[in-house]
């Protein structure tokens, strides 16, 4: 398990100083390229929430969406699409939040997500925890349940797994690890 593991973290690329100066920018797209990484990433997903139920993935826009949908097809669950403001044609619901480098707006269509649905969230990276918690809010405005919130990367030292459990009582979980 911690070799495949160690393969995932290999196979992430570290760019220095993007977008700003001083950051460490943890960059996926060489993991997306390597089809053993891509396939693992989702295989091991996949492993840890197998015996869970779950109706729904809910992933961010954009890179959230790029292992929401294949983990969803592998799970057999729906997939449903929490957007940046203005992108989705239905009436929505909304909710503000801070980013690492900025501010922003997330959306899921209205009635997309029901009382009672078991959702796992899912995002390529945790951060801050700004737009984790801005996802949260919003399945929590459409009653759903949340089952957990899933990460393909954690930014440890930001703190952000603790302060979505510490804010919200939601258990995180991350593939991979940096400081
Ligand atoms: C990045 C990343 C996460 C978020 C993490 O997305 O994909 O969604 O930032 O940061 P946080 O924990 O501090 O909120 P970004 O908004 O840059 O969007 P993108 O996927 O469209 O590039
Ligand atoms: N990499 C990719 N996305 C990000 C990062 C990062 O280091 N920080 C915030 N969003």
């Amino acid at each position: 398990f911690q070799n495949r593991i160690q393969y995932l973290k290999d196979s992430v690329a570290a760019v220095k100083d993007f977008p700003q100066e001083g950051i460490l920018f943890r960059d996926i797209t060489t993991l997306l390229e390597d089809p053993k990484a891509l396939k693992d990433t989702i295989d091991l997903l996949y492993d840890v929430y197998k015996d869970e139920k779950i109706d729904y993935i809910a992933a961010a826009d954009a890179r959230g969406f790029i292992f929401g949908c294949a983990l969803a097809y592998k799970i057999g669950c729906g997939l449903v699409l929490v957007r940046k403001k203005g992108k989705l044609p239905r009436e929505t619901i909304s909710q503000d939040y801070d980013l690492e480098y900025g501010k922003n707006t997330l959306e899921i269509c209205k009635g997309s997500l029901k009382k009672g649905d078991n959702v796992l969230l899912l995002d390529d990276l945790l951060a801050t925890g700004g737009t984790a918690g801005a996802m949260i809010k919003l399945v929590e405005k459409s009653g759903a349940n949340i089952v957990s919130f899933a990460f393909i990367i954690e930014l440890f030292d930001l703190g952000g797994a603790k302060r979505i459990k510490d804010t919200y009582g939601i258990d995180s979980f991350s593939l991979i690890s940096f400081p």
